[in-house]
């Protein structure tokens, strides 16, 4: 049996008890040692309790730190989502701001475009306007011309026959060249307004602008203070155009330009090739054009003066028409072309002229010289002296020639030549037989006897539509009246030769 301390102190206990009554010490001791038990047992409990807390604190501590970490842990994440979420946000909102920044920029685009096609829309009908304005003012005035014409020829004729019949010392002499003087101003008046008046299209050629801007500029400038520097480019590209209605245009510009400087100065004419795109501001078919510029040091064009610079009758010159501009556009507009001006006052104008270019090479100039050939030639011409004058000229080209009146006589000709086997080689046809079958008419019958007929037009009506599409008729070639033999020769010579 194990001895404890308490067992040792209760011996030494008993022994200085000795002589006490034994049994009560006994009890007492025995009271002491249920004491110590119950409180040893107490003891053992408690500390067992207090080992149980505090074990169990440390649980709740430990807990509470997890916890604790747990919800900084949550924190943590929550931070981030938000952050997260914002930053998500943000560009959402960005990406909205572009897109609607975008929506706006484009409808303003729209907007603008609408806004330019209106103003263009509203120019082009402007310009269609002033066309038409131009084109029943031309009708007007061609009428009107062409009257004029008449009545100036016979003032002209009778005035010439006067002066013939007077003694040039005489007082009436000069009256009467004053006279002639004055009609023939009046008559170059009128040649003006007729080639501004012109319905129909122009009679156009191959023909090189170099050539026609030399010999137009050079004979307008032939006496005055200003010269011309002309800088034009080797390769021009040649044009479809009516040389003499061309030669004008440039002819208008120049003289104006030229007094626009009344004290002289420098005109810079250029002329260079130029490729026309689609959607262009001009308004041009696209194509290959050629543009000429003529630029003056003159005194310019006001801002209020500058609309109607190209109507007809304004002008601000003493002794101007004011036919020369108006001439110029319907002229460049019939050539399917367009013609723009800038200016500054005090500094100067600048004219510029875009025109289709051809694509047929200019005609060589050496066949300009008579060219003889052969052949039997059937001419119709109602007028006895020109028959006349083509047998002769044919004759001095190796051809042989056979004449008509009318269509019905060219026609019959025409018939029996191919029965006996011996069909023209060429016929020239008058375009206008005044009371009998013309041209026009003549060919399409001439055609169904025999359709190799090699058929030329002949007008004085330069303007005709025969004239100027003398192919869609059915003719191989034409010859404007009054013609030089040059010309005749040419057309001749091509259309035999041509096959
Ligand atoms: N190069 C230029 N510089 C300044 N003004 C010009 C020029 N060209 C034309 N103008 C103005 O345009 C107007 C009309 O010109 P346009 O050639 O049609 O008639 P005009 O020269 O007055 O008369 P016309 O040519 O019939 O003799 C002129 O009167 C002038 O005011
Ligand atoms: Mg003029």
């Amino acid at each position: 049996m194990k001895i404890t301390p308490l067992d040792i102190q209760h011996q030494q206990f008993s022994v200085r008890l000795r002589g006490f009554d034994v049994g009560e010490v006994d009890r007492f001791l025995e009271l002491v040692a249920d004491t110590f038990e119950e409180v040893h047992g107490e003891n053992e409990r408690l500390k067992e309790k207090v080992h149980r807390l505090r074990k169990e604190k440390e649980a709740i501590k430990s807990r509470e730190d997890t916890f604790r970490k747990t919800l900084l842990e949550a924190q943590g994440v929550i931070e981030h989502m938000k952050e997260n979420a914002e930053k998500k946000a943000r560009t959402i909102i960005d990406q909205a701001q572009l897109k609607a920044d975008q929506i706006v920029n484009r409808a303003h685009n729209r907007l603008g475009k609408l806004h330019g096609d209106i103003a263009e829309l509203k120019r082009m009908e402007e310009e269609i306007l002033k066309a038409e304005k131009l084109e029943s003012l031309g009708v007007l005035a061609g009428g009107l011309a062409h009257d004029f014409n008449n009545v100036l020829t016979t003032i002209l004729g009778n005035v010439s026959m006067a002066k013939y019949q007077a003694s040039p010392e005489s007082d009436i002499f000069e009256l009467l060249s004053e006279v002639e003087a004055a009609s023939k101003r009046a008559q170059s008046l009128t040649n003006q307004l007729l080639t501004f008046a012109k319905g129909g299209a122009p009679v156009k050629e191959t023909a090189s602008l170099a050539d026609i801007i030399k010999e137009s500029s050079g004979f307008v400038m032939s006496g005055s203070k200003s010269v011309c520097e002309l800088s034009i480019a080797d390769n021009l590209w040649p044009v479809e155009v009516d040389v003499g209605q061309i030669s004008q245009v440039i002819h208008n510009i120049i003289i104006n330009a030229n007094q626009a400087m009344p004290e002289g100065g420098v005109i810079k004419i250029r002329a260079g090739n130029l490729i026309i795109d689609e959607g262009n501001e001009r308004q041009l078919k696209p194509g290959r054009y050629v543009r000429m510029s003529f630029n003056d040091e003159g005194m310019g064009i006001s801002e209020k003066h500058l609309s109607k610079i190209f109507d007809p009758y304004f002008t601000t010159k003493h002794a101007g028409s004011g036919l020369g501009l108006a001439a110029t556009y319907s002229i460049i507009r019939r050539h399917g072309g367009i013609i723009t001006v800038e200016t500054q006052m005090e500094i100067g104008t600048t004219f510029h002229i875009c025109l289709p270019a051809s694509e047929k090479p200019v005609p060589d100039k050496e066949r300009a010289e008579l060219l003889t050939g052969k052949g039997k030639i059937l001419v119709m011409d109602d007028e006895a002296p020109l028959r006349k004058m083509y047998g002769m000229v044919l004759g001095k080209l190796g051809y042989t020639s056979e004449f008509a009146e009318d269509g019905d006589e060219a026609l019959r000709m025409a018939k029996e030549a191919k029965q006996a086997s011996k069909p023209y080689d060429a016929a020239i046809l008058d375009l206008t037989i005044p009371g009998g079958m013309g041209g026009k008419e003549a060919i399409q019958k001439l055609l169904e006897i025999d359709p190799e007929i090699r058929a030329i037009v002949s007008s004085g009506y330069a303007d005709d539509p025969v004239m100027a599409d003398f192919q869609e008729y059915g003719f191989k070639g034409r010859l404007a009246k009054p013609f030089e033999f040059g010309a005749l020769s040419n057309v001749l010579h091509e259309v035999i030769k041509g096959e």
